[in-house]
């Protein structure tokens, strides 16, 4: 199982990377899984121009090709005006409808406060619903007061823990691809069609 880790975060020392790091770590002690981790900001990807995306190049066409060739997902985002960064949504807005059908993704959020921890419910969990991922019920969120000098409190520790087993058992129960109705299928830009091969299948 390839387990990626997406983090959402401009920041250098990211409290969000390292939620998800630890999330990929302690997934990485059971058997078969591999792990690694997509840092969007740095990965050279450019941001979504409207072409559908088989048509990038060079390193946002290797980092489409690294989300799609993955089994699993843990994805992250510090809170920025009460939802995810730009820079996350920019990474999805890239991905085919299918690239994550039927397969399961853990969520993580960081904030400054307590008072954003909802926008997993009505911001991260609507965009992975989208593309008919199974998200993990529970989820990570870590405020100031989770974080300490040395690492992670206790608690978050747990919890990343937990999500951790539970994206890997809920994985090995589902098969990618298999997600219920397609999605409508989307032209991006009238002008510029899908190939016909794609047309209702929701591959843009
Ligand atoms: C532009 C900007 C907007 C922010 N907006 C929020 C917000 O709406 N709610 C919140 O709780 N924290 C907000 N924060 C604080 C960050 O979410 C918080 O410091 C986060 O843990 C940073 O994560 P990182 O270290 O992974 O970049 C904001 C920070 C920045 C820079």
């Amino acid at each position: 199982m390839r387990l990626l880790g997406i983090s959402g975060s401009p920041s250098q020392g990211s409290r969000t990377t390292r939620l998800i790091q630890q999330v990929l770590d302690a997934a990485a002690q059971q058997a078969d899984v591999e792990t690694e981790l997509l840092e969007v900001v740095s990965s050279g990807a450019i941001l979504c121009d409207g072409r559908p995306p088989e048509a990038y190049e060079g390193e946002t066409r290797r980092v489409i090709d690294q989300v799609v060739a993955a089994d699993a997902y843990v994805v992250g985002s510090p809170m920025y005006r009460g939802s995810y960064t730009g820079s996350f949504k920019n990474l999805f807005d890239l991905l085919p409808n299918d690239a994550l059908a039927g397969k399961v993704v853990g969520l993580i959020a960081t904030g400054g406060s307590d008072h954003h921890f909802l926008a997993l419910e009505h911001q991260l969990r609507p965009l992975l619903s989208f593309f008919r991922a199974h998200t993990v019920p529970g989820t990570v969120y870590g405020q100031n007061a989770h974080f300490t000098q040395s690492g992670l409190t206790q608690e978050t520790q747990a919890a990343c823990q937990s999500l951790a087993q539970e994206i890997v058992r809920l994985s090995r129960a589902v098969t990618p691809g298999q997600a219920g109705p397609a999605y409508p299928s989307i032209v991006r830009r009238p002008d510029q069609r899908p190939p016909s091969s794609s047309i209702g299948t929701g591959e843009t």
